[in-house]
């Protein structure tokens, strides 16, 4: 699949990252073919990360996705979730490689920046989680 779902996340968007992270995106030759900016409520963010349900840092993500709007982005490029996810780096900006958005733009391992489908089918259902298909210019 040609296409994957990438978030800016709230701690990006409330420090003005988002042109420079939109820029990165642009220059990797991903192509835009939606983007809206969303508050979440935290219902909202608990069904975006029902997969984490269980995990001890569910209530800190879910208050953090849901405390000020994130935008959501619908990239195309081949092999989109895997070179979305290359470019962003490990989830633990520590842990990032160098020219990485998380690298330069992650504070901590929830506050990383920006969030990307970790598979094809989790990227076809996030893309339906934010955007219907009048949204998505092919
Ligand atoms: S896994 O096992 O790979 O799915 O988990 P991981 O990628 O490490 O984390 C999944 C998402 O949870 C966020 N996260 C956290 N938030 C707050 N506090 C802590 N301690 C924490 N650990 C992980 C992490 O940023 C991931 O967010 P997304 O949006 O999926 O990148």
């Amino acid at each position: 699949m040609n296409q994957t779902f990438a978030m800016i996340k709230p701690d990006a968007v409330e420090r003005g990252l988002t042109g420079k992270i939109i820029n990165r995106i642009e220059e990797a030759g991903f192509t835009i073919v939606a983007m809206k900016k969303v508050q979440l409520s935290l219902q909202d963010a608990q069904n975006f990360y029902a997969v984490h349900k269980e995990r001890p840092f569910f209530g800190e993500l879910t208050q953090f996705m849901s405390r000020s709007p994130i935008v959501a982005l619908v990239l195309q490029k081949d092999n989109a979730y895997s070179a979305w996810r290359d470019l962003m780096g490990a989830t633990n900006p520590t842990e990032a490689a160098d020219g990485t958005i998380r690298k330069e733009f992650g504070q901590s391992i929830g506050e990383n920046a920006t969030h990307g489908s970790d598979s094809e089918e989790n990227a076809i259902a996030e893309i339906s989680f934010f955007f219907s298909q009048f949204e998505i210019n092919r």
